[in-house]
């Protein structure tokens, strides 16, 4: 079969999905990685970090959003099969998470809340992009 090329709308469309996913995802994972570097530069510089990086992933995930509703009027998602649609709805519970666990994360008290709490809303959003790979078909 020959695959025919995506359409303009669909390109920008779905660009901007999988750019605000690789930033709220994508920086989620950075961050994290770099917290040892970043504790050994100063009590202070985790913090810093965060909070720069909450000035780009917040606005990442309500481009999600924004995007997503796009996505689902574009492939007309109440036409589409019933486990399309579980897998959907499945979807917005993660994304639900994911929003509500990075929250929780900022606003957590103890170091142990913190972990716990970008835990769930890293694993939340993974769970999340992959069952928007399966939509994508
Ligand atoms: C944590 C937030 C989210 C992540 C990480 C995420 C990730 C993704 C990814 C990676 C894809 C596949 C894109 C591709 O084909 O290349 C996708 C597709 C899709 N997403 Fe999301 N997404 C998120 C939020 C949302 C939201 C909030 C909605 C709806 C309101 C949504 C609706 C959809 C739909 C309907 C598709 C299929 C699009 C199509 O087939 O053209 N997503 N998502």
């Amino acid at each position: 079969m020959i695959a025919a090329l995506a359409s303009g709308s669909t390109i920008v469309r779905l660009s901007l999905h999988v750019l605000g996913a690789s930033v709220w995802l994508g920086g989620q994972l950075v961050v994290a990685g770099l917290l040892p570097t970043l504790r050994s530069m100063g009590e202070d510089a985790p913090r810093k970090v965060a909070a720069a990086f909450g000035r780009l992933s917040w606005p990442a995930y309500w481009l999600l959003v924004i995007t997503g509703f796009w996505n689902y009027a574009a492939v007309h998602g109440s036409t589409q099969s019933t486990s399309w649609n579980v897998v959907f709805m499945v979807k917005m519970l993660c994304v639900v998470v994911a929003g509500v666990g990075a929250l929780a994360h900022t606003r957590a008290r103890t170091p142990q809340l913190r972990g716990m709490f970008a835990g769930v809303g890293a694993l939340a959003t993974m769970a999340a992009m992959v069952l928007g790979v399966a939509l994508a078909g």
